[in-house]
């Protein structure tokens, strides 16, 4: 009988989640323009002074059982998840200026609400930062860490690390810095030991980004990357991030262009539609913007960009509607409209008997506002997951790939990039760790 509920993959013993008691520590790479308007906003929610708009764990319910038992309680509530009150943040940047100056630099949010935060927001002040020039060309750091080597470095950052977290009970690490250069994984990131022997050498292919998650993964603190640079997607770090229990899960967040990509490619899969091109243009003028106008970084956020289409349309099983098509991006520094994107996409479709059709996406967006509460939710799932006995040792949380231009998954799988199947994912592995039954949307039950 059919049985929308797929009882057979019930877990049998739901392993305990620990709670989430005391303070969860975020310790935030890059107190830029994202960063910034995560915590603001984080404190404005607690305040009361806004809602938690586009945050999953914070206004996303979860249905439970079957439709008719009209059980979908909060995401929030079904999990235990860090209450945002009992959330503690701090970071590293090249600059000095505390978290209220940044976020008045980056400009996305207004001078009042930023007036109204400013207590809070100025008592954040930035770590000095692991930061070399070499890896990202349009910045210059003065507010940096110097040791004798990259070995001495990581240390550092651990240090930072341990001293946070004898004030808060667990701690969680963010990347929210600027897109490094592209940088292929070589011999140096296949194996703990390789990366080791690398840091104590000075290896030109550990960019900084690597010493801040081999220094939280060192310290069994979960590394979530917003940015894509090559991190925590090799072997060395998925071999930490294992041995110590030490979550990772992919990286570069997805906001605009791709989420809108990985919505629109997998609908016209669904209906067999082919794609003879697809151009994807923007425009954007905060500082993200600016680094990514250096060829060498843009060529690491373009390499994470084209990825998504490519795993979605499955070319190599659908070659009369997908092998020959055009993916082409641009990303253009244009000063004049700050935070405030705007991205254009030219898709040409074709239908029945091969007919041409057109279809354009602009879509107008603020950058850090789409970026902030995925930032947030990231850092509280890795949170659960370092608390899920069955996830915390696993390396690769493969279900937050919802949240990811660059989803990570088990080395010889292919990464999942449709966002409905992402959600899925991300859903039933919330029902899963908690003892419940997984949903397939089967449904022949309810015709019995
Ligand atoms: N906003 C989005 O929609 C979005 C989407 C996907 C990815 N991202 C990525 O998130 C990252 C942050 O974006 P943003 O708009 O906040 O950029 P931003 O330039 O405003 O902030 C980055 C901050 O990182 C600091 N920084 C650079 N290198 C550092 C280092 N080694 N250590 C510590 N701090 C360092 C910079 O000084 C800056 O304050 C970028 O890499 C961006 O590509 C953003």
């Amino acid at each position: 009988m059919g049985n929308e509920i797929q009882g057979g993959l019930k877990t049998a013993a739901a392993s305990k989640v620990a709670p989430a008691t005391g303070k969860l520590g975020v310790m935030v790479v890059g107190l830029g323009a994202v960063s910034t308007t995560m915590i603001a906003g984080v404190e404005a929610i607690r305040r009361g002074l806004a809602k938690p708009i586009g945050s999953l764990t914070q206004m996303g319910t979860i249905r439970l059982g079957k439709r008719t038992d009209n059980k979908s309680p909060l995401i929030r509530e079904f999990v235990p998840l860090a209450d945002l009150n009992d959330v503690v943040f701090t970071g590293w940047d090249i600059f000095q200026d505390n978290v209220y100056e940044a976020a008045a630099h980056a400009e996305v949010l207004d001078k009042d609400m930023l007036t109204q935060l400013k207590p809070y927001l100025e008592t954040i002040k930035p770590l000095p930062a692991v930061f070399d020039q070499y890896y990202v060309k349009r910045l210059h750091g003065t507010h940096v860490k110097t040791g004798k080597n990259k070995r001495d470095l990581a240390d550092q950052v651990r240090a930072d690390i341990q001293a946070f977290k004898k004030t808060v009970d667990r701690v969680v690490v963010i990347w929210a810095a600027s897109t490094e250069i592209f940088i292929e994984p070589t011999a140096v990131h296949a194996s703990v030991a390789a990366f080791e022997a690398g840091l104590e050498n000075d290896d030109i292919a550990i960019a900084p980004s690597q010493i801040y998650a081999y220094a939280a993964l060192s310290e069994g603190v979960p590394f979530a990357n917003g940015a894509p640079n090559l991190t925590v997607d090799t072997g060395a770090m998925i071999e930490l991030s294992k041995r110590n229990a030490a979550p990772i899960c992919g990286k570069d967040f997805k906001t605009g262009q791709t989420f809108m990509k990985t919505v629109l490619a997998p609908a016209f899969k669904a209906r067999m539609l082919g794609v003879k091109g697809w151009f994807s243009t923007n425009i954007l003028g905060n500082r993200d913007g600016e680094v990514l106008d250096d060829p060498e970084s843009f060529k690491t956020k373009e390499e994470s960009k084209l990825g998504s289409l490519d795993f979605i349309f499955q070319p190599e099983l659908y070659p009369d509607l997908y092998k020959d098509m055009y993916h082409k991006i641009r990303i253009n520094y244009y000063p004049p409209r700050g935070d405030d994107k705007e991205a254009w996409d030219n898709i040409d479709i074709f239908g029945w008997m091969g007919y041409p059709m057109q279809i354009k996406v602009n879509f107008l967006c603020r950058d850090s506002i789409l970026a902030a509460p995925i930032a947030l939710d990231l850092v509280l799932f890795m949170d659960l997951a370092k608390r899920t006995p069955e996830l915390q040792s696993i390396g690769i949380q493969e279900w937050l790939s919802f949240y990811l231009k660059s989803p990570q998954s088990a080395p010889g799988l292919y990464p999942e990039h449709d966002l409905f199947i992402q959600l899925m994912k991300l859903k039933n592995t919330l029902r899963h760790i908690m003892g419940q039954d997984l949903i397939t949307h089967l449904g022949l039950e309810y015709y019995d």
